[in-house]
């Protein structure tokens, strides 16, 4: 979940210094890159040794030193953290933080930093309780320093009261929590359908088509890595729900739109699901029987609900309505017409054509807009959703 973030983890002076090393190891586990700095404080209670060893990184404790300087420097140190944690963090830190002190290491690079910083305080409840930590603790908030904890308990001083460093447990999950709701699809509702649909014909027999569904699952899996919670509408297909999506599967059109329609409220629907246009007008109730005497079968279909056109016509129409056109003649065409015709906001024409996209991991798609048109490269599916996701962003971004 934390895979390949940069956690700055700086520990000050404080008993709670312990709880940090146990800290260290559950972000790695999660994934995370851990770099730490340890004060002149914080090293009194843990050694450099045992916070390199569990970071598997070089610690930084020193703000004058040559070798650190030259191979890092704090400004940089400052800089390349996704995220700095200040666990824990005393009451002097946070007083250096507030008063913009830059002292030693940690205070110059919390000074020179840009970055997002997240504190777990920590000290005995009187300095906690003191009108200058609630002071210093007011200018941080103020300055959106995220301040996580700290709890009450028995101190290590032999007090009762707050003051504890929250558990690296707790620690862990508001980390975790701080990339979720800073992801930028954090809050938004997406529906995806996706797969064929199955009309039946009989009780054995449908009409269906060759959809794998793997476009509109990798759209699924990159709209929730970026944070949105997405519905997954799926007609029959060989793949897993998306991991972390509500996955709902249907058969028919009919279906699919109800499921759909009751899906709503959405910001986002992305309708990659190739629904089949016609279903049959009278489901046989028992097995179609071949006769001696005819040498055809005449089935009569009548058109199934558009769902596409549904969604962008409703009430409860999502912000942005996204198309397919997967076509085999004449893109350009065929795409602006269902734009209009659909009235959604955007089509992703496909050429089924030319590259065999029906079941191939591959995808070469042109994103159709009102006043614009960008095609993208051929690439995997993967690739093409991230692309997708990135261009919904961007559009909610200017929306905003
Ligand atoms: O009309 P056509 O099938 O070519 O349009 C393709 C687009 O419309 C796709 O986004 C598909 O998911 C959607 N569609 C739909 N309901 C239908 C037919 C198509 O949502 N009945």
């Amino acid at each position: 979940m934390l895979t390949g973030k940069k956690i700055l983890l700086i520990i000050s002076g404080g008993i709670a210094a312990y709880k940090s090393l146990a800290l260290i190891r559950l972000l790695k586990k999660s994934g995370a890159d851990v770099r730490c700095i340890l004060t002149n404080g914080g090293s009194q209670f843990v050694t450099p040794l045992s916070v390199a060893a569990l970071s598997e990184e070089h610690v930084f404790t020193d703000l004058w030193s040559l070798k650190d300087e030259s191979e890092m420097g704090h400004i940089r140190l400052s800089r390349e953290a996704d995220l700095i944690l200040i666990a824990p963090a005393s009451a002097n830190l946070m007083a250096q933080m507030a008063h913009g002190l830059a002292e030693d290491l940690a205070s110059t690079t919390l000074l020179a930093s840009n970055r997002p910083i997240m504190i777990c305080p920590a000290m005995n409840p009187m300095m906690w309780a003191h009108k200058a930590t609630q002071d210093n603790l007011q200018t941080l908030i103020k300055r959106d320093v995220t301040i996580i904890g700290p709890a009450d308990g028995d101190m290590a001083c032999g007090e009762f009261g707050t003051g504890r460093m929250s558990e690296p447990e707790d620690i862990l999950s508001a980390v975790k929590n701080y990339f979720e709701s800073n992801k930028p699809l954090a809050g938004k509702h997406a529906i995806v359908t996706s797969g064929p649909t199955f009309e039946p014909l009989d009780p054995v027999r449908f009409i269906g088509n060759r959809s794998s569904g793997k476009q509109g699952h990798a759209i699924a899996t990159a709209l929730i890595d970026m944070g949105a919670s997405v519905t997954y509408i799926t007609g029959p297909t060989a793949l897993p729900a998306p991991l972390g999506a509500k996955t709902v599967h249907v058969e028919t059109a009919k279906e699919m739109l109800s499921v759909t329609q009751d899906a709503l409220p959405a910001d986002i629907c992305v309708c990659a699901a190739a629904v089949s246009d016609w279903r049959s007008d009278a489901i046989a109730t028992q097995k179609l029987k071949k006769t001696k005497s005819e040498d055809s079968l005449t089935l009569t279909l009548v058109k199934n609900p558009d769902i596409l056109h549904t969604l962008s016509t409703h009430k409860n129409r999502p912000t942005l309505v996204i198309g397919f056109a997967a076509e085999t003649q004449n893109l350009d065409d065929n795409a602006k017409a269902k734009l209009s015709s659909k009235q959604c906001d955007w089509i992703i024409g496909n050429n089924v054509g030319e590259n065999n996209v029906f079941g191939s991991d591959q995808n070469k798609i042109t994103l159709f807009k009102r006043d614009n048109q960008k095609e993208f490269e051929i690439a995997d599916k993967t690739t093409i959703a991230r692309d997708i996701a990135d261009e919904i962003i961007h559009y909610f971004k200017i929306q905003k």
